[in-house]
């Protein structure tokens, strides 16, 4: 495949050449591409469609009232020693996760796009990673923390350790400045590195941000619980781009998509799910009010199944969802139900009353 650049050169010799043609032969990734961003017409519209809700979507974290948090922080009385633990673990993971994914999306994986309208989804979701990177530190501040605490949380906590070091050795994969798309060994990793974008932002976050809204139900730090359904508004966006991704990329290459990588895959989200369990369980300990070892395992194991199907493939697991209140956020659209509040919200610009 020849360069944004060798393209744009060759672009002299064909004059009359339509944007339609250089359009059909749009991809997401080993495409005609000469870097110009030409989306009208599209050939992804789904990727149109998503920045445009994404756009809809934008709220600053400043905004989210954090006061009743501090109040309860800075009593010792309203939050006991495993509540003030679980939340400072979930705060410290989820950083680190928003952190990697900022510098993922931007290093790995946007350089190898070829479609126009896919990239600007990409790119409009670095700008929301950085957002969310963003709302944890006005989370810290606001709370008064020890960022070295938060921040430096992986040094020395080694479940936290471990679990960072298997997300960054999943999206390292692709992570040499050499690496390039276009042979079958190498689309495969591609492939592999969208995928686990996709555990990265369906099943990772959606535990920690559990988390938060337990303690929510229990009447225990609610701002920070709308902070973190801001973030999962967002989030629930990226997981739909790289599902998009990833069933596209199985229709326009469907040779990658072998029975030996079905199983590689699917023991990806096996590893992902048992991660996750462990990680939470040393979390909650013997659990805190509402949220138990079994009852986190079978959300962990819904979860998982969903992720799994939405890419085409067999659920791995026999389970259903033991938190059903939790679907109003997690699989919301732009005017939904307050989980909280049972009261019809509506979620635009310039809209944070809610
Ligand atoms: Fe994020
Ligand atoms: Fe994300």
């Amino acid at each position: 495949m020849s360069t944004k650049l060798e393209q744009y050169i060759q672009s002299k010799d064909n004059p009359n050449t339509r944007n339609a043609e250089i359009i059909n032969q749009r991809k997401i990734i080993n495409g005609k591409d000469d870097g110009l961003m030409q989306i009208s017409p599209l050939k992804h519209p789904w990727a149109d469609e998503l920045f445009r809700t994404m756009l809809k979507n934008t709220w600053m974290p400043q905004e989210v009232p954090l006061a009743k948090d501090v109040e309860m922080w800075n009593d010792p009385n309203a939050l006991n020693e495993r509540e003030r633990n679980v939340y400072k673990r979930s705060l410290a993971f989820v950083s680190n996760l928003d952190g990697l994914q900022t510098n993922n999306l931007v290093n790995n994986i946007v350089r190898h796009i070829t479609s126009p309208e896919v990239s600007l989804a990409i790119v409009r979701q670095s700008f929301e990673e950085a957002l969310h990177v963003h709302s944890y530190a006005t989370m810290v501040e606001a709370l008064g923390l020890d960022p070295d605490e938060i921040y430096g949380m992986y040094r020395r906590d080694m479940q936290l350790y471990s679990k960072n070091k298997t997300v960054l050795q999943a999206i390292s994969k692709i992570d040499d400045p050499l690496f390039k798309t276009g042979t079958f060994e190498n689309d495969q990793l591609f492939l592999e590195a969208c995928i686990s974008n996709i555990i990265l932002e369906g099943i990772y976050f959606y535990s920690a941000f559990l988390i938060f809204y337990v303690l929510r139900r229990n009447n225990k730090m609610p701002g920070s619980a709308e902070m973190i359904q801001f973030i999962n508004k967002d989030e629930d966006m990226h997981l739909r781009i790289f599902t998009h991704i990833t069933n596209t990329i199985k229709e326009e290459q469907p040779e990658l998509w072998t029975s030996d990588f079905q199983a590689r895959i699917r023991q990806n989200f096996i590893n992902a799910v048992e991660m996750e369990y462990n990680w939470g369980a040393t979390c909650i300990e013997t659990g805190i009010s509402g949220l138990t070892p079994s009852n986190l395992k079978e959300y962990l194991q819904f979860v998982g199944n969903m992720r799994l199907e939405s890419i085409g493939l067999a659920p791995e697991w026999n389970s259903n969802n033991p938190f059903p209140w939790i679907d109003e956020i997690t699989q919301s659209n732009m005017i939904e139900v307050n989980f909280f509040e049972g009261t019809v919200k509506e979620y635009s610009i310039g809209t944070l009353e809610w």
